[in-house]
């Protein structure tokens, strides 16, 4: 392949080279005659920068092969096009939004479910998926943390392995495979403010130890391609930071792929004031590492002669435009550059692909609240209330970032419940509020459909207040004052701030924004179908006062203390979360023996004291107590689904090497350090109990 490619570069002129490193959005507008002329590398489908905020039109095969003959037919050198989409959370079938998939802690499910998304975007002749999203989030505020998996890096690792596989396979030229594309290198979840774009301050030691891990997992992992962020850290905009994507990414990584640039990113150096004009812009984004410039136009008309003008050596251009012959190779676009002609459709929404898609979204739901077992609701309710427009609404439990979900598709929480009644019970349903306090006054429980819809969530959807929406908690309330029993199902894309529910409703079942198989999810929970085991990725505030607030955090020299004054305290809030990271009930009744060890094996005996057949994530956390830097009162180590029916018992066993003690230190190197640590094996990050050992 190497020879291939590098025989192919030296035919090119300098303009070819800079076409196949300039990405074209908007098939509609991409021009045959400047593919013909060699001057477009990639396409991709989104008609503007916000497409995870609006309906995209349907990829369409013909669109993509008309493009692509321009390509291989009429070109000097026959070089294919690469055709990308934002394929966030499924394709047609969509699956719960990130987040909500990292509430499953389930790697084998995240993988099932992207496998069925790039059998279903390939399929449309989408090649190159713009996913996993893998940014840290500790900040609520920040419409994107729907699009992640959450503030931990070692869960977000896990989920970035296992999707990383579900799109690539063994080999990514392979039919239903796709090349795949973490993003936003890096640091981007840590905007200042929780506002999007905004600037972040980390340091080396952080970015190591919090930020890049996933990203790193990621290239382990043989991730195909990775998307530089927009955001700067420390004053160096991420497409000019040659630390970040040639020192580490490719010297100390090893990552050989293609880094392409976020919508814009490197005409944005300009607005940075990082560069004068995009011939300044191209040269350092070039020459700090960015291969593929999307939608700036930068490249293809100012690379050819930065050579000259800024001294962008031909081997730097050359090695950028390796990368990306290489990608396409790999992908077997020279081979097989057409799409399957016909829409694709044969692939699309297949019972298995529901299937798949609804076993991860049952797993996602997390009960937050059950007081007195009201839920599953039992044979004594007659009359369910269920309220609230989002109830009935469709494109709703899609989520921020689906492009290509048919709202036709959705069965809402509604229609589902109807369908799955026991006999004698009767569904009676309203949206208008007054109605609602009214009618349920004549039910034995009203289920309200609280929450944000995506429009609150997802790119540049920030918001300074994470509480339900406007009029939300007043209608609670008054359902309240009637004095039936209320069941809350939140939808949303976030941790919002649920606290006078948490204080007044009896109980509360979080979906975040649970895909095309949502309604069926939680109508299937509500009813006892479906024993929820969802655990929290990220962790509940009680205000949006404490964010950033998380689970890993530091001790500090004034550590915790709800009964001391002069520590790290505020004085109009308890300082614990609403709800841990971690934290999730169950309908089953699960008990923990005391963790014991051999050796830096941890084990705990598991049961399942209900008669109710459930799964449990069992959680393991470590702490290194002395270290010659500071480390977290808590970090997630190891964490295991397991199944057990009515009665059962299993041993849940943890092998660690020694080196899962270790961390980024001093220098900013891989270190274990010898000392004592706290082991816990619990059912979130504040519970379980706990053996010391001495490394
Ligand atoms: C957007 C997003 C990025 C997405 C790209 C293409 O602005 O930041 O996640 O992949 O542009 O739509």
């Amino acid at each position: 392949m190497e020879k291939k490619i590098d025989d192919l570069i030296a035919k090119m002129s300098p303009a070819e080279k800079a076409g196949q490193l300039n990405q074209r959005p908007n098939m509609a507008e991409v021009s045959t005659e400047d593919v013909a002329n060699g001057l477009v590398g990639s396409v991709i489908c989104a008609t503007s920068a916000f497409a995870g905020n609006e309906m995209q039109e349907r990829v369409r095969a013909g669109q993509i092969n008309a493009l692509q003959k321009a390509a291989v037919e009429k070109s000097r050198l026959k070089i294919p096009l690469l055709f990308a989409r934002d394929v966030i959370h499924g394709h047609r079938t969509v699956a719960p939004i990130p987040l909500g998939q990292a509430a499953s802690w389930s790697p084998e499910h995240v993988e099932a479910a992207a496998s069925v998304a790039a059998s279903e975007a390939s399929a449309d002749g989408i090649r190159w998926v713009f996913t996993p999203m893998l940014d840290i989030a500790r900040d609520a505020r920040w419409g994107r943390v729907a699009e992640g998996y959450g503030e931990d890096a070692f869960l977000a690792s896990k989920l970035a392995e296992a999707s990383i596989a579900g799109y690539q396979g063994d080999d990514p030229s392979k039919p239903g495979k796709v090349a795949a594309c973490v993003k936003h290198f890096a640091g981007y979840g840590a905007a200042e403010g929780g506002r999007d774009y905004n600037t972040a301050e980390i340091s080396e030691y952080t970015m190591r130890n919090v930020y890049l891990p996933p990203f790193h997992a990621a290239v382990k992992a043989g991730v195909a391609s990775v998307m530089s962020a927009f955001n700067e850290i420390g004053g160096v905009p991420a497409v000019a930071n040659r630390w970040l994507l040639s020192d580490l990414l490719r010297s100390e990584w090893g990552f050989r792929g293609p880094v392409v640039s976020d919508w814009d990113a490197v005409g944005e150096l300009v607005l940075h004031g990082r560069a004068a004009d995009l011939e300044e812009a191209s040269a350092i984004a070039i020459q700090s590492g960015v291969d593929i410039d999307m939608a700036s136009n930068a490249y293809v008309c100012h690379l050819p002669a930065l050579q000259a003008s800024h001294g962008v050596s031909e081997e730097t251009i050359d090695e950028a435009v390796r990368r990306v012959l290489r990608l396409k190779m790999q992908l077997g676009l020279f081979e097989r550059p057409f799409a399957e002609e016909g829409d694709g459709a044969g692939a699309q929404f297949l019972p298995t692909s529901q299937e798949t898609v609804l076993a991860l979204a049952r797993r996602s739901l997390v009960l937050l609240k059950n007081s007195g077992g009201l839920l599953p609701l039992s044979s004594g309710v007659k009359r369910i209330g269920l309220f609230g427009s989002l109830s009935t609404g469709t494109r709703e439990l899609f989520g921020t970032w689906t492009l290509d979900g048919v709202d036709s598709d959705v069965v809402t929480i509604h229609d589902a419940l109807n369908e799955r009644l026991p006999a004698g019970i009767e569904l009676l349903s309203r949206h208008h509020v007054d109605e609602s306090v009214s009618l349920a006054r004549f039910c034995d429980v009203a289920v309200a459909v609280v929450g944000e819809t995506p429009s609150r969530s997802g790119e540049n959807n920030c918001v300074t207040d994470i509480g339900l929406p406007p009029g939300q908690v007043e209608w609670l309330k008054a359902l309240k004052r009637v004095g039936v029993p209320v069941v809350a199902v939140v939808l949303s894309g976030r941790p919002l701030d649920l606290s006078w529910l948490e204080e007044n409703v009896d109980a509360i079942l979080l979906a975040w924004h649970p895909g095309v198989m949502g309604g069926q999810a939680i109508a299937e929970t509500i009813l006892g179908a479906n024993n929820p085991s969802g655990k929290l990725p990220v962790t509940f505030p009680r205000s949006v006062g404490q964010v950033p607030i998380y689970y890993n955090r530091k001790p500090t020299g004034r550590p915790l203390d709800p009964y001391k004054r002069g520590v790290t305290r505020y004085l109009d809030s308890l300082d614990s979360p609403l709800y841990p990271f971690g934290y999730g009930q169950s309908y089953s009744r699960f008990e923990y023996s005391r963790v014991d060890r051999d050796g830096l094996t941890f084990s705990i005996d598991l049961t399942n004291g209900s008669q109710l057949v459930g799964e449990e994530v069992v959680q393991l956390y470590i702490r290194d107590e002395v270290s010659q830097m500071t480390r977290p009162v808590r970090e997630l180590k190891g964490f295991q689904r397991v199944r057990l029916e009515a009665g059962e018992s299993k041993r849940v066993s943890f092998a660690l090497s020694r080196e899962e003690f270790g961390y980024y230190g001093p220098e900013n190197r891989w270190v274990v350090e010898p000392g004592w640590f706290t082991v816990w094996i619990g059912k979130d990050s504040i519970s379980g109990s706990s053996v010391r050992i001495e490394l």
